[in-house]
C-alpha cells in the first residue's frame, strides 16, 4: 500500500488545496487528486494519460529511463533466461515464484483447460476465410461468455480463478484454430503431453495427413517470445481490460475489449505493421528514404517497432528478441536473412540520427518479434494473435487486482468541454 509521507498545495484563485502525495515502492511519487473536484470544482486534463496514475498495481514496473521492466519485482532478462511461460503465468497471476508442487498442480490444470467448447468450432465457420484472426479472436473469445456460464460471477473468487485459467489455457487454442481456419486446414486438437509453447506450435503447424514433431529450441524460442510479452503495466489494452472491469462486465468480454484494443498499429498491431515496413523497405540503400519520411512531420510514415511512451532507452524486451532471432534463425538455417539486415542496419542508422536520439526513440518489443515469427512460419497476421494470447495472462492478473482492491469503482473520466453552451432547437424555415 502507497504511503502519504508529505503534501503538494495547489494555489487556485486565492484559495490553498492540499493534495496529499503518495509515495510508491519505487517510482514517481504520485499526486492524490481524487478529491481535488470535491473540493476545487476544476478537473485535471491529461488526454492520453503522459502524466496518470489511474490505479495502484503490485503486478508490473517499468523504468522507461533505465530501460527497466519487473514481473513482481524480478527483472525480464533473469526471466527470460531462467524461467518459463506457465512460471511468469503462475507468478503475475499470485505475485510469488511456485513452490516444485504449485507447479505442477498449476499446469495440471491449465493442460486441462486448453480444450474448447465443441460448439465453439461452428463460430469460426461463419467468418470469412480471409479474415483477419485478430477478428475471429475478438469474436471467438467474446462468445467463450456465452458458454462458459460457470465462470462468469466475478463477485465468487472461485469463478474468477475458473475464468483465469480457461483464458490462459485457450488463447493459444483459439489463436491456433483462427490461424487453420484462415488457410483452410482443419484444426488441430491440443495435447496434454506437450507444454505449452509446443502444443501452440503443434496446433498451427501439424496437419492429419502426418506426424509433426515440434523442434525444441523453436518451443523454448516461442516460450520466451510468450513471457516476454507477458504483461506491461498500464499499457492501453490492459487499460481497456480495467476499465470494462470495473462496469463489472464479465472476464471474457474484458479480455476481447482487451484483444479489440490490442490490435491496433501504435499498439500491439506494430508487430505486423513492422515487418511490413521492413519488407516495404526491402535493402538497407533504402533505408535513408524511411528514415526522412518518418522526419517528415508532414507525412504521416512511423517507423514500426519504433519509439514507446514509457521506454526513454532501450525496450529491454527488444534486447532479449534481438539475441533470440539471431538464435532462431540460425536454428533454421537462415543466414544472411535481407529483413533482418534491413532491421539491424535502420536501428543501428535511427539510433545515429539526431531525430530519433533527441527524441529517445528506441526499438520497442515489436520491432525484432516478426522476424523470429516469419522464421518459424507464421504470416504476419498471425503476429498480433501471439502477442494477444501471451498478454492474456497480464489482462487477466490485472483484472483479478482491480476486483480484489475494496475501494474500486466504475471508471468514468470526465473531460473539458468546449462545444456549444445551452442553445434553443431552430425550426428548419428559420435555419
Ligand atoms: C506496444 O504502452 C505499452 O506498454 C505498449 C507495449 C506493451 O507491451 O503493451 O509496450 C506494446 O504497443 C509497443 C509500441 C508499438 N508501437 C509502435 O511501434 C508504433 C510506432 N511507435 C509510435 O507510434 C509511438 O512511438 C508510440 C505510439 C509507441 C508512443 O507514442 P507517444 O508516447 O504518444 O509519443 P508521441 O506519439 O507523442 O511521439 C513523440 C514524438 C513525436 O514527435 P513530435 O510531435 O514531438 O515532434 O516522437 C515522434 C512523434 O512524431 N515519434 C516517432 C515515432 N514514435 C514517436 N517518429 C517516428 N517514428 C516513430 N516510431
Amino acid at each position: 500500500m502507497a504511503e502519504t509521507k508529505r503534501t503538494a498545495t495547489l494555489t487556485l484563485d486565492g484559495k490553498t488545496y492540499d493534495l496529499p502525495v503518495l509515495s510508491p515502492s519505487v517510482g514517481p511519487d504520485v499526486l492524490d487528486i481524487r478529491k481535488l473536484y470535491a473540493q476545487a470544482d476544476v478537473f485535471t486534463f491529461d488526454p492520453g494519460f503522459t502524466s496518470t496514475a489511474a490505479c495502484e498495481s503490485e503486478i508490473t514496473y517499468i523504468d522507461g529511463d533505465k530501460g527497466e521492466l519487473l514481473y513482481r519485482g524480478y527483472p525480464i532478462e533473469q526471466l527470460a533466461e531462467k524461467s518459463h511461460y506457465l512460471e511468469v503465468c503462475y507468478l503475475l497471476l499470485n505475485g510469488e515464484l511456485p513452490t516444485e508442487k504449485q507447479m505442477t498442480d498449476f499446469e495440471f490444470r491449465i493442460t486441462r483447460h486448453t480444450m474448447l467448447h465443441e460448439q465453439i468450432h461452428m463460430f469460426f465457420r461463419g467468418f470469412r476465410r480471409d479474415s483477419h484472426p485478430m477478428a475471429t479472436m475478438v469474436g471467438v473469445v467474446g462468445a467463450m461468455s456465452a458458454f462458459y456460464h460457470d465462470s462468469l460471477d466475478i463477485n465468487d473468487p472461485w469463478q474468477r480463478e475458473v475464468a483465469a485459467m480457461r483464458m490462459i489455457a485457450k488463447l493459444p487454442t483459439i489463436a491456433a484454430m483462427a490461424y487453420k481456419y484462415s488457410i483452410g486446414q482443419p484444426f488441430v486438437y491440443p495435447r496434454n503431453d506437450l507444454d505449452y509453447a509446443a502444443n501452440f506450435l503443434h496446433m498451427c503447424f501439424s496437419v492429419p495427413a502426418e506426424p509433426y514433431v515440434v523442434k525444441p529450441e523453436l518451443a523454448k524460442a516461442m516460450d520466451r517470445i510468450m513471457m516476454l510479452h507477458a504483461d506491461h503495466e498500464q499499457n492501453a489494452s490492459t487499460s481497456t481490460v480495467r476499465l470494462a472491469g470495473s462496469s463489472g462486465a464479465n472476464p471474457f468480454a474484458c479480455v476481447a475489449a482487451g484483444i479489440a484494443c490490442l490490435w491496433g498499429p501504435a499498439h500491439g498491431g506494430a508487430n505486423q505493421a513492422c515487418l511490413e515496413m521492413l519488407r516495404e523497405i526491402g535493402s538497407v540503400d533504402r533505408i535513408p528514404e524511411f528514415i526522412a519520411r518518418a522526419k517528415d512531420k508532414n507525412d504521416p510514415f512511423r517507423l514500426m517497432g519504433f519509439g514507446h511512451r514509457v521506454y526513454k532507452n532501450f525496450d529491454p524486451r527488444a534486447k532479449v528478441m534481438k539475441e533470440s532471432a539471431d538464435e532462431v534463425l540460425d536454428l533454421l538455417g537462415i543466414h544472411d536473412n535481407p529483413i533482418l539486415q534491413v532491421a539491424k542496419e535502420l536501428e543501428r542508422i535511427a539510433l545515429e540520427d539526431d531525430y530519433f536520439v533527441s527524441k529517445k526513440l528506441y526499438p520497442n518489443v515489436d520491432f525484432y518479434s516478426g522476424i523470429i515469427l516469419e522464421a518459424m512460419g507464421f504470416p504476419t497476421s498471425m503476429f498480433t494473435p501471439i502477442f494477444a494470447l501471451s498478454r492474456t495472462v497480464g489482462w487477466i492478473s490485472q483484472w483479478k487486482e482491480m476486483l480484489g482492491d475494496p475501494t474500486g469503482k466504475i471508471g468514468r473520466p470526465r473531460q473539458l468541454y468546449t462545444g456549444h453552451v445551452a442553445r434553443d432547437y431552430v425550426p428548419v424555415p428559420s435555419r
